[in-house]
């Protein structure tokens, strides 16, 4: 009898603490599609949110509890890494592509430069397990989470019980990777009929919508699919793109094409991180194209632009920038929940 009765108590707070969890929804403009992550899966809640952000900025990831998800990927800097060509791991190791921005990643179904990952929920085991990254074992980060004390408590308010799993904390980490979304810049604020475009930025756009939107399609500046945009091969990396993930000769070269928000806070570009500046790139389209049996259509002999063409596309491309998204502080380093004292003495 009492223990039917401690039963059900326990049921009723597990239930309870499940029915505190806040839902969260979503934002996006009405001029963006629908997401294609399926959030019934993973349904969204500010505790779960609020477990991922800890854990993305945590360096209990990596092996030698030095290198965090944020330490390549920057809240300042659309979540890149800003002046990194290549990414840099554990114990100074240097890899072998540009960390990419990290934003509207519900809209996204393939993951990496080359597509080498199709779940975001799966994503995070890439960088923990990489040598040139975190280098830990998974299951060793799942080890020493339950051993951390903040989480135990954490996971209670995500999950209405304190177990820690792999599977809950990769969610948890999609989750709050799910609600970076960038629709607060200048040309959000044109489309929402808040903001006017210069005529320097009208004309931009009127050369961008002729010849980069087919492949960085508006809203989202990107279809997300792969293509070769002509960049010559770089030998001491040898990097074939999804080529070397399907190993098919027709995917050879082929990278995921990169959204064009936020440029501002991104560089430098492309997977190598090769051009530092936004100028290069756009000489890249008009005089750098490389042949090669990939090579998108589009840009067979280059992209011909005037002088005047080239400084109003930049002009427009800078209108893409998102400071209301760069510098959220929804977004930042939990400092209550990972430096609780300093949190204090700072609030
Ligand atoms: C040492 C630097 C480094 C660390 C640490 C790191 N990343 Fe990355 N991240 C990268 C690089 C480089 C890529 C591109 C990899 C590729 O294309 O092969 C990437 C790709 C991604 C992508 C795919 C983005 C896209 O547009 O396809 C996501 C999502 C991501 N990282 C999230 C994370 C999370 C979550 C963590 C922590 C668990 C993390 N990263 C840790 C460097 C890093
Ligand atoms: C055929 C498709 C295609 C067209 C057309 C195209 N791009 Fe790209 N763009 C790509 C791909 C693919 C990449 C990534 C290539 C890589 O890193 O290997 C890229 C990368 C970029 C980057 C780097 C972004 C970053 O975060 O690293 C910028 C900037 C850019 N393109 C601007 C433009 C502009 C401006 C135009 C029009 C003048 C344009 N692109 C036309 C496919 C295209």
């Amino acid at each position: 009898m009492k223990i039917k009765l401690i039963i059900s108590m326990v049921v009723l707070i597990i239930c309870s603490a499940s029915m505190l969890q806040d839902k969260y929804e979503l934002l996006y403009p009405n001029y963006f599609p629908s997401p294609v992550y399926d959030f019934e899966k993973n349904e969204l809640t500010t505790e779960k949110i609020e477990l991922g952000r800890a854990l993305f900025y945590d360096p209990i990831l990596s092996k030698d509890n030095s290198i965090s998800c944020a330490s390549c990927h920057s809240p300042y800097n659309a979540f890149a890494h800003t002046d990194h060509d290549l990414s840099h791991g554990i114990e100074d190791k240097i890899g072998i592509r540009n960390a990419p921005a990290l934003f509207n990643l519900a809209w996204q179904t393939t993951f990496m430069w080359d597509g080498a990952i199709n779940h975001l929920d799966m994503q995070a085991l890439a960088p923990i397990s990489s040598p040139t990254e975190m280098g830990e074992d998974f299951k060793n980060v799942v080890e020493k989470i339950k051993r951390k004390p903040i989480y135990p408590k954490l996971f209670f308010q995500a999950y209405g019980d304190s177990l820690v799993t792999g599977e809950r904390l990769l969610k948890a980490l999609s989750q709050f990777q799910l609600t970076l979304v960038s629709a607060g810049s200048k040309y959000d604020g044109v489309k929402k009929e808040t903001a006017e475009f210069s005529d320097q930025e009208t004309a931009g756009y009127i050369t961008f919508l002729k010849h980069c939107n087919a492949c960085h399609r508006e809203p989202l500046f990107s279809t997300y699919q792969f293509k070769n945009n002509g960049l010559s091969i770089d030998s001491s990396l040898n990097d074939f793109g999804k080529g070397v993930i399907t190993q098919k000769a027709k995917d050879s070269l082929l990278f995921k094409i990169p959204s064009l928000r936020n440029l501002s806070y991104t560089y430098p570009y492309m997977h190598d991180g090769r051009f530092r500046k936004l100028k290069e790139v756009i000489n890249h389209y008009t005089s750098g194209i490389q042949e090669t049996a990939t090579l998108d259509v589009r840009l067979k002999n280059g992209i011909s632009l005037t002088e005047n063409e080239k400084v109003d596309l930049l002009a427009f491309l800078l209108t893409l920038d998102d400071k209301n998204f760069v510098f959220n502080p929804k977004n930042k380093f939990p400092k209550k929940i990972l430096l609780p004292s300093e949190g204090i003495m700072n609030n």
